[in-house]
């Protein structure tokens, strides 16, 4: 059994990152990340972004604070013969030289840092000058933002934050930060992702079992009988949203993709 250390390696991530590989694709692309960069993917998950940018021969380092998605970015990067170097660590220090990075990237992950200012900064210092730093962000009001309001009255309350997620899928509160922690905007653009389902409990079940905050709360709830209640919310939500397409559902994930610089003349 491979234990995690948080709740993102509590449920099946796994099968939620394959569906939001589009944005990854997007991200390395806007980066144009080729052969002589040295790459950085900020919270890479099972490495998504990390492994595209390795298939361009970039030079590739992916962290991330969970040790079980990482165990399963590393066994793809085996699989796949890329040689991208993976470590353990948290946004808001990276175990990374200052400089040492002429493209990060962080698909739907440095938005989850406990400290927004000082994940930023973090950015700021491992960024070589000139260096590109995309970021895809859901945006606020989007899908996930919205199901998170769903789900947090079963919750327990989150740590005190530093501002909502979705803060770095608002253009404008995106620039703030930014500017704050010596980076600039150069662009943005809003993209989305398209999830099929069969019904709304399909998406409902999908929603819960990729959550791995839900998945902790599944035997709390239970005995509380509030289980089944949280999956007919999900359900009504998913009914609101979705659109329906060929007798499925379509739910449209909305994210902000943004490219920053940082100062200093360009690495390459
Ligand atoms: C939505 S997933 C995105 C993963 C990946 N970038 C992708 O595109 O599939 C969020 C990731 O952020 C990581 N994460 C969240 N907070 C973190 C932190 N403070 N430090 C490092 N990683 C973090 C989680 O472990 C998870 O892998």
């Amino acid at each position: 059994v491979i234990s995690s250390d948080t709740t993102w390696g509590a449920g099946d991530y796994p099968l939620m990152a394959r569906h939001l590989e589009p944005a990854a694709v997007a991200a390395v692309q806007a980066a144009e990340a080729g052969p002589a960069d040295r790459v950085l993917d900020v919270a890479a998950g099972t490495g998504n972004a990390a492994l595209l940018a390795a298939q361009r021969r970039s030079r590739v380092v992916g962290i991330d604070f969970e040790p079980t998605l990482l165990r399963l970015a590393e066994q793809r990067s085996r699989d796949a013969g890329s040689s991208v170097h993976w470590a353990q660590g948290d946004v808001g220090a990276l175990p990374v030289r200052g400089r040492w990075a002429d493209v990060v990237l962080s698909v739907f992950g440095v938005m989850y840092a406990s400290g927004h200012a000082g994940a930023v900064r973090e950015l700021a210092r491992v960024a070589a000058p000139g260096a590109r730093i995309v970021l895809a962000s859901w945006i606020p009001g989007g899908v996930i933002p919205a199901m998170g309001r769903v789900v947090s009255g079963y919750l327990p309350p989150p740590p005190p934050p530093t501002g909502p997620p979705s803060t770095w899928g608002d253009e404008q509160a995106l620039e703030e930060l930014l500017i704050a922690g010596g980076l600039r905007l150069a662009a943005s653009s809003t993209q989305g992702l398209t999830i099929e389902f069969a019904d709304s409990a399909a998406a409902a079940d999908f929603l819960i079992r990729t959550a791995g905050h839900l998945v902790n709360e599944q035997e709390r709830l239970t005995a509380s009988g509030r289980w089944q209640e949280l999956h007919d919310d999900l359900i009504a939500f998913v009914e609101r949203r979705a659109e329906v397409a060929h007798d499925q559902l379509r739910l449209r994930l909305q994210y902000l993709l943004a490219t920053a610089t940082a100062g200093g003349a360009p690495s390459r």
